[in-house]
């Protein structure tokens, strides 16, 4: 059955009246109501742990903007935070963990978290943003790559090269060999318990991978990413569940990406959209790329990148509209209103 939505239909490279757009982030610190809600809540954890809360936010970008998807709001780190390690967010220094995984003893330890139980306020959350949508746009499920969870599980916080977490991959390959094993089995049943629960599309953020030569990314990021998407739930209720990979930095690896069987890549702000198309042709849907950089000039100049951007992509079916990379704190809302409605009234070079 052809989905109608269009976030679905250009996903599948299905003909669209309108380039779909959603944003990566769009629930987050930029718009005053999420900084409310987190207020209430009392901390970040305790929104993503609400399904209550997590839902409120998540429709809150739809109900200021004509946006055509919402996301999940909801954090990569969820899954390593089920394996024990003591998630917290500090302000101003972003995730930290309690605990570390720094040798093949300590992945030997972890647990995988039974999405069920362990993960069950994230499920929970889906239901509910389910209901509370009425099918107004589609409802995006997702997970972060292993190597990128990896990278913050091995490092215990954020870094800028995640040296500790490539000492591993070059120094101990067998632990971090147990340990993809492990993230790859979680993520697989977390990604389907949320399709279970109600995700119409996931997508796996893999925000690090570009931080690893090509064979390093071949063996660590996508063969990981490779083995979910071999496990996802692709059809759910007779309808069909896409799956998006978005790797950060791989410009390199486009075509090895299209031949995971994923639906749709995105894509960063670095990569030439008529590029992408050229080598990926029909093969996958794109997803991308403004430069979320852009996003303090004036509206009119967004808008016209935005259309830049738009005719790079081409009048073929399959792309969804996204920024290349999430939205930062610093963005004025009205910036945003105005790019998604330039977005929607883009008709092309030809109309
Ligand atoms: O896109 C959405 O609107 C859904 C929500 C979402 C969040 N995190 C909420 C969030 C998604 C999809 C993520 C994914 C995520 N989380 C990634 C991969 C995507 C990417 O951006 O590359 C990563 C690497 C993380 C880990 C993480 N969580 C970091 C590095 C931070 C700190 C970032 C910062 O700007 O402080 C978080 C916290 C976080 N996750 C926030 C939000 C809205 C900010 C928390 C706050 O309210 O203070």
């Amino acid at each position: 059955m052809e989905p109608q939505h269009r976030f679905l239909r250009a996903l599948q490279r299905l003909p669209v009246d309108r380039t779909p757009i959603w944003i990566m982030r769009q629930a987050g610190r930029y718009l005053p109501e999420y900084r409310a809600t987190r207020e209430r809540a009392g901390s970040f954890l305790t929104l993503c742990k609400t399904p209550e809360l997590a839902c409120e936010v998540t429709l809150q970008p739809l109900d200021r903007f004509d946006l055509d998807a919402a996301i999940l709001f909801s954090d990569i780190l969820t899954i390593p935070d089920a394996m024990g390690l003591g998630l917290e967010l500090v302000e101003k220094q972003g995730p930290v963990f309690a605990r570390t995984v720094r040798s093949k003893a300590e992945v030997d330890a972890l647990p995988i978290p039974d999405p069920a139980s362990d993960l069950r306020y994230v499920t929970d959350a889906v239901s509910l943003i389910r209901r509370e949508l009425h099918d107004r746009v589609p409802l995006i499920g997702f997970a972060g790559s292993p190597w990128t969870l990896a990278c913050y599980m091995i490092e215990g916080r954020g870094s800028k090269d995640f040296a500790s977490a490539k000492a591993m991959a070059y120094g101990e390959p067998a632990a971090m060999q147990a340990l993809m094993d492990k993230l790859v089995t979680a993520t697989t049943a977390y990604l389907n318990a949320q399709i279970e629960a109600g995700a119409q599309a996931v997508q796996i953020f893999d925000t690090w991978g570009g931080n690893l030569t090509t064979d390093g990314y071949k063996r660590w990021s996508l063969e990981p990413m490779q083995r979910i998407v071999d496990g996802l739930i692709r059809e759910h209720d007779g309808v069909k569940i896409p799956v998006i990979l978005f790797t950060k930095g791989a410009g390199n690896w486009l075509e090895l990406i299209a031949d995971t069987g994923c639906d749709a890549m995105g894509l960063d702000w670095t990569i030439d959209p008529a590029m992408a198309r050229r080598r990926i042709g029909d093969r996958v849907a794109l997803q991308g790329n403004l430069d979320p950089g852009i996003l303090t000039a004036p509206a009119e100049v967004v808008c016209d990148e935005a259309r830049r951007v738009l005719d790079a992509f081409g009048p073929e079916p399959g792309h969804v509209f996204n920024l290349g990379h999430g939205i930062t704190p610093q963005i004025n809302p009205e910036t945003v209103g105005a790019l998604v409605e330039a977005v929607h009234a883009h008709r092309g070079p030809a109309g």
